[in-house]
């Protein structure tokens, strides 16, 4: 596109950290001419004096020049970080706004936030854009997924630029109005749930490989790499390979095997975690993540506690056999499968019911659609999942459609092996038991809860239901006879 007219800009960033950097080139070489500003003037001088050098991009260094650059209704992409600094450069940025000026939220704020700052915004006359942004600073330079929520009619003002700017996949551009108020930084936060479930079962395979098979890393790397070529394809799994096989110079070893194991966070998987409790859906594969995650940072009380509590392989507990290592690998790669589709089942369960509750009529094949490139989770499974949701747009779990019941029997015995590899070797698997015990109390028609409910009845008359007849039931049970 060409300049827009009378010398104004299309569009605005505001933050110069490297996502916004590779934003705003992404959009210039779309052919979109972008205005960039950063509360640090030397950041703006030192991205036009490099990166940004013979680009279209033009540097601004007071808000009410960076407003007077841009054409109306102004577009700005705050990439600034999520939290209070959002609340600020709003603030900062009001006074340079007239009506129907669009702000966009490209960072990972909390939903809640989202929805606070978009009646904030309506109610000063401006549209309000929660979007989450996927695929890191490859991504936002090349291509990421996007997940822009708030006012229809804003999105319509984005969408050829976010069209332009975002992943392309077989499916069409990597971005789709996801629905108002806070529903696309909802979306991304589960897509950041799920890329923790992910991580973590990837881990944990590949720990079993470690310490069953006592393999290297970098042949962890290879069967990562052949899994690439099948149904695993994924970003994840290709970063993996990469990782699995980086040798450190230093030391020579595996890289891997230097970086402590310590695993950080930024709180988009606890966030999904405490609002499936909120909405009582549960997604133990993420909760899974997300534990494992602050386990993995009681770093000296793990190894204190290696020295005290006995397991497989420690004094006197003899470690079993070796398993056959390419019915482990191969038992392995199905349990993977089998666990991502546990996972995935889970959180587009969350998204159903947090549609619903919120009011957000989500279009869940649309959302698998725009997760098929660009995002850190995208795989080969999220085609079948956009179809599963293209053919029941109401499906109340993944596993109900007739393609992913066929996946989950066909690999179930062998998810059930490689937990049990693990369980003999004593290694702890979190995700991977999650994902099984999900489905095979899904499957279960009939549950202990029964005994719960008799329970809290014995203890608090808090009533239960039969199931031979209507009504709701309270037993003195005291005065009743034991058999
Ligand atoms: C993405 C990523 C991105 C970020 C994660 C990391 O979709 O591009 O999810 O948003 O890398 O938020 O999160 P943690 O630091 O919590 O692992």
């Amino acid at each position: 596109m060409a300049d827009p007219g009378h010398g104004k800009r299309h569009v605005g960033v505001v933050g110069l950290a490297v996502m916004g950097e590779n934003l705003a080139l992404n959009i210039e070489r779309n052919g979109f001419a972008p205005a960039v500003y950063n509360r640090t003037a030397a950041r703006t001088e030192e991205f036009l004096a490099t990166r940004g050098k013979g680009k279209d991009v033009q540097g601004t260094f007071s808000l009410e020049e960076f407003a007077a650059s841009l054409e109306r209704p102004r577009r700005i992409l705050l990439m600034v970080k999520a939290g209070a600094p959002v609340d600020a450069v709003i603030e900062e940025l009001a006074p340079h706004l007239e009506e129907g000026d669009i702000l966009i939220d490209g960072g990972n704020s909390l939903f809640v936030d989202t929805e606070r700052r978009s009646t904030e915004v309506a109610d000063r006359g401006f549209q309000f854009v929660g979007m989450g942004v996927s695929g890191g600073e490859e991504g936002a330079l090349w291509g990421p997924s996007m997940m822009p929520g708030g006012p229809a009619e804003a999105y319509e003002a984005l969408r050829p630029i976010l069209e332009a700017i975002a992943a392309k996949s077989e499916y069409g551009p990597c971005v789709t109005h996801i629905g108002p108020g806070g529903a696309g930084h909802y979306v991304k936060m589960i897509h950041n749930g799920i890329e923790y479930g992910d991580m973590q079962l990837i881990a944990e395979v590949s720990h079993i490989m470690r310490r069953a098979l006592g393999m290297t890393m970098p042949a962890i790397g290879d069967v990562f790499e052949r899994w690439n070529t099948g149904k695993l394809e994924s970003f994840l799994i290709e970063i993996s390979a990469t990782v699995a096989k980086h040798i450190d110079p230093d030391t020579g070893k595996p890289l891997v095997d230097v970086i402590l194991d310590k695993a950080e966070q930024k709180g988009t998987g606890r966030w999904t975690s405490i609002n499936s409790y909120e909405l009582g859906t549960p997604i133990p594969v993420i909760d899974a993540a997300v534990i494992s995650r602050a386990i993995s940072s009681f770093k000296p009380q793990r190894e204190y506690a290696s020295t005290i509590l006995t397991g497989p392989g420690s004094d006197g507990i003899k470690l079993p056999q070796v398993p056959d290592r390419e019915a482990t690998i191969d038992a392995l790669e199905d349990a993977l499968y089998f666990s991502k589709i546990s996972s995935y089942a889970q959180g587009m369960a969350l998204l159903k019911v947090a549609s619903d509750t919120y009011e957000w009529n989500l279009n869940f094949a649309e959302i698998a659609r725009i997760w098929t490139a660009g995002c850190i989770i995208r795989a080969r499974l999220l085609a079948p999942i956009m179809d599963a949701y293209t053919n029941d747009p109401d499906l109340a779990n993944l596993m109900f459609d007739p393609f992913f019941t066929g996946e989950i029997n066909a690999s179930m015995s062998h998810v059930r092996t490689a937990i049990h590899t693990a369980l003999d070797f004593g290694i702890p698997t979190p995700a991977l038991s999650a994902a099984l015990n999900y489905v095979d109390a899904y499957r279960s028609a009939v549950l202990p809860a029964d005994l719960i409910q008799g329970l809290r009845d014995y203890f608090g008359a808090h009533t239960y239901q039969r199931r031979d007849k209507e009504g709701t039931f309270h037993t003195e049970w005291m005065e009743v006879e034991t058999s």
